[in-house]
């Protein structure tokens, strides 16, 4: 069987990863062994010339540091403030600077140069995500012949989104150097088609293979799972103490997101006070658990996220608090995997309301972690990728306040027949298309497209 090697801009050295990518990636390769090569983190003025490799977990690790140019221009730069804000229909905080799209470049061309040496023949590389769109035409460039697959964990943007990036051509060149390239829902390759249709030279051969600037590529559509079983165990495992008690006994409703513009919590957040707004009862009864830790922090586009979520949850708990309840209590760190699982099974509504999102795993697990017997209810924006997959949950609009709050009280009045017949489909959904699905029909499609 030959060989994965998986990369991605970043790699979990440590404990608690948050974000969809390292955490799915980490169950794939548990799995399936292989190399995964990333981003250590570290920022340092003289970067080795080569891969410093990890010991200590179940596939090879090996990581790379970056310079502090490097990580302002290709990280926060053109990756978080370009390409981000664009995928995710906010092209308004982009902000286009040439030396972003230049680090971008460089950087992409510096981690091909690293990973060669390290490459057998027979290797399948496997690229994760929008900060790496560059590296198939750069190690092509550098002789490699070996399979090399793309997957997009964020948005694909449509044509007007796409058009306002300072190089659409660049990004379907980019693209067309992969042999697969992999999307989280269909919503993503249509517009992907529809976006290359309009911006590059592009022609669509069937349902899955299409030719830019002469270059053929197959693209598809795989959507990201958890390892459900695990997280199943987990919740099932999650010690009392790992539970929240609540003083009053009120409700929980949680929401568990890196605090990103993308994720729709202030607007989670005005629906929570639309909801206490309108039934006075609620008071003490039900209560917002927001866990949050903060990314990306330098970028002014999450520092005023930050600024705002903080000050408006001040303001909601300020209207609302009693001397025994706080509506909202806002977490702004990681959680360790089973206290989460812990949360989740406790939480009687699960808010996964995003503006614009990739997949969002945080549903997955939502469902994974409630007791059949009495379960949760989960309440899932249409604009998260995993709406394509999970229609029983209560799907609401983020942007519409009173949705939102219909919705709310919708789920804190739902039958418990209901409840278990919306979790039953879920669940199924959730064990069916896991982590391990994910990757194997990605891989098998890998292997498809270049025989
Ligand atoms: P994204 O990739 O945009 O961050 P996802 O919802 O797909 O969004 O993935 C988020 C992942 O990060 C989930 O696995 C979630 O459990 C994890 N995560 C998010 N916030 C925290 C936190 N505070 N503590 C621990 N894990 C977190
Ligand atoms: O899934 C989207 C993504 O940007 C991943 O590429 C990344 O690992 C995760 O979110 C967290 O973002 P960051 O590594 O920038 O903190």
């Amino acid at each position: 069987m030959a060989r994965l090697v998986a990369v991605s801009n970043r790699i979990p050295l440590g404990d608690n990863p948050s974000g969809g990518l390292v955490v799915a990636l980490e169950d794939a390769l548990r799995t399936s062994g292989g190399l995964w090569v990333g981003f250590s983190g570290e920022t340092v003025e003289e970067p080795s010339d080569d891969l410093a490799f990890h010991e200590g977990a179940a596939f090879g690790r090996a990581s790379f540091d970056l310079t502090p140019e490097d990580h302002e221009t290709y990280y926060l730069g053109y990756s978080n403030s370009v390409l981000w804000p664009v995928c995710h229909s906010r092209a308004d905080l982009m902000r286009i600077v040439p030396e972003y799209l230049d680090g971008y470049r460089r950087v992409n061309e510096r981690i091909a140069r690293l990973l060669v040496p390290h490459l057998k023949p027979d290797d399948r590389i496997w690229v994760q995500d929008y900060q790496l769109f560059p590296l198939a035409q750069e190690l092509r460039k550098l002789g490699v012949t070996a399979p090399i697959g793309h997957f997009l964990h964020i948005p694909f943007p449509g044509p007007t989104d796409c058009a306002t990036l300072p190089n659409p051509d660049e990004l379907f060149t980019w693209l067309s150097h992969y042999d697969l390239v992999g999307f989280q829902a269909q919503r993503d390759l249509d517009n992907f088609a529809a976006s290359a249709r309009s911006l590059s030279d592009f022609a669509q051969l069937s349902e899955d293979r299409f030719r830019i600037a002469g270059r053929d590529m197959r693209a598809g559509v795989f959507p990201i799972g958890i390892d459900a079983e695990a997280f199943i165990a987990e919740a099932e495992g999650a010690r009392e103490e790992d539970r929240m008690r609540s003083l009053t006994g009120a409700q929980i409703m949680i929401g568990v997101d890196r605090l990103d513009y993308s994720k729709g919590i202030p607007q989670r957040f005005r629906a929570f006070q639309a909801l206490l707004d309108g039934d006075p009862s609620l008071t003490e009864q039900v209560m917002l658990l927001q866990i949050a830790p903060p990314t990306r922090e330098s970028v002014d586009a999450y520092q005023q996220i930050r600024e705002e979520t903080e000050h408006l949850a001040g303001r909601i708990n300020g209207q609302f608090a009693t001397v025994n309840w706080t509506p909202i209590r806002f977490i702004h760190r990681p959680i360790p995997r089973h206290e989460l699982a812990g949360l989740y099974r406790q939480a009687r509504i699960g808010l996964v309301t995003p503006l614009a999102d990739g997949m969002n795993l945080v549903a997955k697990e939502y469902v994974a972690a409630q007791d059949p017997a009495d379960p949760g209810v989960l309440i899932l924006s249409r604009f998260a990728g995993a709406a394509e997959q999970m229609p029983e949950a209560l799907t609401v609009n983020p942007h519409d306040t009173a949705d939102m709050a219909q919705a709310m009280r919708q789920a804190i009045d739902m039958p418990l027949e209901e409840r278990r017949d919306r979790h039953a489909a879920l669940l199924r959904c959730v064990l069916d298309h896991d982590v391990g699905w994910w990757s194997a029909a990605y891989l098998e499609a890998l292997a498809q497209a270049r025989a």
